[in-house]
């Protein structure tokens, strides 16, 4: 287990198209349980390759702490219907902002053994689905945002 260093907005790595995975080689193994432990380790939900500085098509995403989704190539073939909500993430720590996601979303992924897949989320999820896919592409939620970035530390003290 090892938690590695997330990469913050304006590092050029996360702006880049990232590769497909062909082989889940040891290496490719010991990077998603590194994912899965910087994820919970920075209370995320949801953390993509390159923002550990890998250009691999890799996420990771856990909305409720105990269902963690590792995402191998996913594609998102289906979406249905809008949500708006605030929308953070690890590479932007300490900020939000309003983004409009699918309300449901259908992806095909890879699990570990190469074998194909499908997750359908809801919610929460589907915007996880959503805002990770966009990381493989170079896309941050800031490109998204509706209005301005805020802090969100200083929310929860007007709260
Ligand atoms: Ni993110």
């Amino acid at each position: 287990m090892a938690i590695r260093n997330i990469r913050e907005f304006g590092d050029p790595v996360l702006n880049k198209v990232c590769k497909e995975v062909t082989e889940v080689t040891p290496r490719i193994r010991e990077l998603i349980e590194d994912m899965l432990d910087t994820m919970y380790a920075a209370n995320g939900v949801g953390l993509a390759a390159p923002q550990v500085g890998i250009l691999k098509r890799i996420v990771v995403i856990d909305t409720t702490g105990e269902d963690p989704h590792i995402l191998i190539n996913p594609k998102i073939i289906y979406t249905e219907g809008e949500q708006c909500g605030s929308e953070g993430c690890l590479s932007l720590p300490g900020k939000a902002g309003n983004v409009t996601r699918p309300m449901k979303v259908k992806c095909t992924a890879y699990d570990v053994e190469m074998n194909e897949f499908t997750l359908e989320g809801e919610g929460l999820l589907a915007r996880a689905i959503c805002h990770e896919c966009d990381h493989l592409d170079g896309h941050l939620y800031t490109e998204k945002v509706e209005g301005d970035v805020y802090e969100t530390r200083y929310e929860e003290t007007e709260d």
